[in-house]
């Protein structure tokens, strides 16, 4: 826990002034940064401009993403293959407003409005409508569920999808703070640099959130 605050204290120091109206940017609506929960939905007609399909095993209309999202998908499936002999297979990318809500329904159908909170957001709430986000299997594992997190392939995405600008969003201990149980196939792009960080210092991104913001509030009432 120690090693953790110190962490996170020395990548909040290594924050350079200018860098940090940067991060507001990142931090908007449209930025690689924007953070979508339960208490932050985006908006029901909000739609990713720039989305493209990933040239990827799986990839076609219902695995888009934002272009640079996209291309760093790419980067990552062709590292999985290139240094593990991995293939990974992209199964879930940008999802409507409307096409959430009819998949968070049929889940509420199916297991009952508590259970299917831990699993599904509801419309307005998911990382997919940001174009951010993708769920992904390899062959025999591609019905998104904990068995991918135990295959030699999901362990590779958990080790190593930072380097090409991933986070693992939703992990078992973080749950009081996401709201979601363990998702070892749901990865959220959010670019290198704060990849890294939040690798490095093992917080969710509603935490690192937090911390940019109080370090920009501080930046600024100093700057006056
Ligand atoms: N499974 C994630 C939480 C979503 O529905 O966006
Ligand atoms: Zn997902």
């Amino acid at each position: 826990m120690a090693a953790k605050l110190l962490s996170l204290l020395l990548a909040l120091m290594a924050l350079g002034g200018g860098t940090l109206e940067r991060y507001a940017d990142e931090m908007s609506l449209g930025g690689n940064l924007f953070l979508v929960n339960r208490t932050y939905p985006v908006a029901r007609d909000y739609v990713p401009r720039d989305l493209t399909a990933p040239k990827v095993q799986g990839g076609g209309e219902a695995t888009m993403m934002r272009r640079e999202a996209a291309e760093a998908l790419e980067a990552l499936f062709a590292a999985a293959r290139d240094e593990a002999g991995y293939t990974l297979i992209a199964v879930s990318g940008y999802r409507s407003y409307g096409r959430q809500a009819a998949i968070h329904e049929r889940k509420v159908k199916a297991v009952g409005k508590k259970a299917a909170l831990r699993v599904s957001a509801p419309p307005g709430c998911s990382e997919h409508q940001l174009g951010l986000a993708m769920d992904l299997g390899c062959k025999g594992h591609t019905e998104l569920t904990a068995a991918f997190g135990k295959t030699p392939e999901g362990a590779w995405v958990r080790d190593n999808c930072w380097r090409f600008g991933f986070i693992v969003r939703y992990q078992a201990e973080w749950e009081p703070v996401t709201g979601y149980a363990d998702e070892p196939w749901h990865i959220r792009y959010v670019g290198r640099e704060h990849a890294q960080r939040i690798h490095e210092m093992e917080i969710p991104l509603e935490y690192y959130v937090a911390q940019l913001r109080e370090a920009q509030l501080t930046y600024l009432s100093e700057k006056e």
